[in-house]
């Protein structure tokens, strides 16, 4: 498979350091950091601990969403596979994703976390492809927009692989 990186790990770095940054200033004490897996799980390990280093205090969690099948094309209904194990009642939630692509599984999260009886949630999400947009939703911190392209590395993949890639790149072809 052929690849370019797109973004490569010190930008990614220095981004994340900002988002911090912003995200720190913004965010309510004793806050609910619920990372979306599995593709969130690299920038939410180190969006959280670039927020310890600003002394943020986190309860952590996951959640599961599952919207690909295996290819480049989302599969359309996301599920939600596994839920917070946190109660979210009255709880000021940080949801941490890894892309927005169509908004669908985003937009599921925050039903969720609605029905769930949550007080405030914030959004963040590492990359924005908007020209993909199927649901009216948008993140309250993004790391950068992307054109629709396919990307992969730094949590993100094409069936499983090519999560712990470093840098994003974009699939050109075999
Ligand atoms: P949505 O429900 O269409 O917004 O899908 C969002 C989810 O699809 C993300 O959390 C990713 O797991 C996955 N996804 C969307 N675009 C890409 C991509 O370019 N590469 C890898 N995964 C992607
Ligand atoms: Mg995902």
């Amino acid at each position: 498979m052929r690849t370019r990186i797109l973004i490569p790990v010190e930008r990614i770095a220095d981004r994340v350091e900002a988002m911090a940054d912003d995200i720190a200033k913004a965010v309510a004490p004793d806050t609910t950091a619920i990372i979306a897996m599995t593709g969130g799980f690299v920038f939410g390990a180190d969006l959280l601990r670039a927020l310890s280093r600003r002394a943020c205090r986190f309860r952590c969690d996951i959640m599961q969403l599952q919207s690909y099948g295996g290819g480049l094309v989302s599969a359309g209904r996301p599920q939600i596979t596994l839920v917070p194990q946190s109660p979210l009642v009255d709880a000021d939630v940080l949801f941490i994703d890894d892309i927005l692509d169509t908004g669908r599984s985003f937009k599921a999260a925050l039903d969720h976390f609605a029905a769930q009886g949550a007080r405030s949630v914030r959004t963040a999400v590492l990359l924005d492809k908007p020209s993909r947009r199927l649901e009216a939703v948008d993140a309250d911190f993004i790391g950068f927009e992307i054109p629709d392209l396919f990307v992969i590395g730094y949590g993100l993949d094409l069936d499983r692989r090519y999560r712990e890639l470093p840098d994003i790149h974009v699939v050109e072809g075999e």
